[in-house]
């Protein structure tokens, strides 16, 4: 799990059936204390790590989660709809290194409260080697769920969708006032 913060996610993945899981995060205060607190646990590890240049080999994992990282790394955003070029390279990177650190059929996971208007741009990068399919969880609010599948292609559709992650910003529009508004009279021009 990458991002893992304290949450019991990796714990209770453990819980359901994971035999092995693995949760960074690069905050080695937040490692040392979830490593504490699950010591009764040896099939859960814990690294301090930076997401966007991962310590693990190439092919090494079936499955990688993230849950909130990638909001967390874009919360410095100014603008959700444009990007800026340093949050597009810091998203790459991570996911980047997602790819290289899966199997060859490996999943990716991603749970967010990005919709898809803004992160399925990132996801569906063809040089990541992966599908992708979205879905939603919960009532009212809703979590966003990604999953990614490498060796799975995906649809043009969603080529075409990632390649506007690279056109450039559009500008601003023009503001549009309403001319001499001060002067009409709007109220005795109310038909009752
Ligand atoms: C919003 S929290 C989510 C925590 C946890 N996944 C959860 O669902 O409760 C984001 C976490 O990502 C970690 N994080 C942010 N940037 C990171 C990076 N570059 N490498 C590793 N961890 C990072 C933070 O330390 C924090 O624990």
């Amino acid at each position: 799990m990458e991002g893992c913060g304290n949450s019991a996610l990796s714990y209770e993945l453990s819980l359901v059936g994971f035999p092995d899981v693995t949760s960074v995060d690069y905050s080695s205060v937040v490692v040392d204390a979830m490593r504490t607190r699950y010591a009764h646990m040896p099939n859960l590890r814990w690294e301090t790590m930076d997401v966007r240049a991962l310590d693990f080999p190439s092919g090494s994992f079936d499955v990688v989660l993230e849950k909130g990282t990638l909001d967390a790394l874009l919360a410095g955003e100014e603008d959700p709809w444009t990007v800026s070029l340093d949050g597009v390279h810091t998203v790459d990177l991570v996911l980047s290194e997602v790819s290289r650190v899966l199997v060859p059929e490996g999943r990716f996971i991603s749970l967010t409260s990005a919709a898809p208007h803004f992160r399925s741009r990132h996801y569906a990068q063809a040089r990541y080697g992966w599908s992708l399919r979205h879905t939603t969880y919960g009532d009212g609010f809703h979590f966003h769920l990604y999953f990614m599948y490498k060796g799975r292609e995906l649809s043009g559709a969603q080529l075409a969708l990632g390649a506007q992650l690279f056109l450039p910003p559009r500008p601003p529009p023009t503001p549009c006032f309403l001319q001499d508004s001060d002067h009409e009279d709007f109220l005795s021009a109310i038909q009752l």
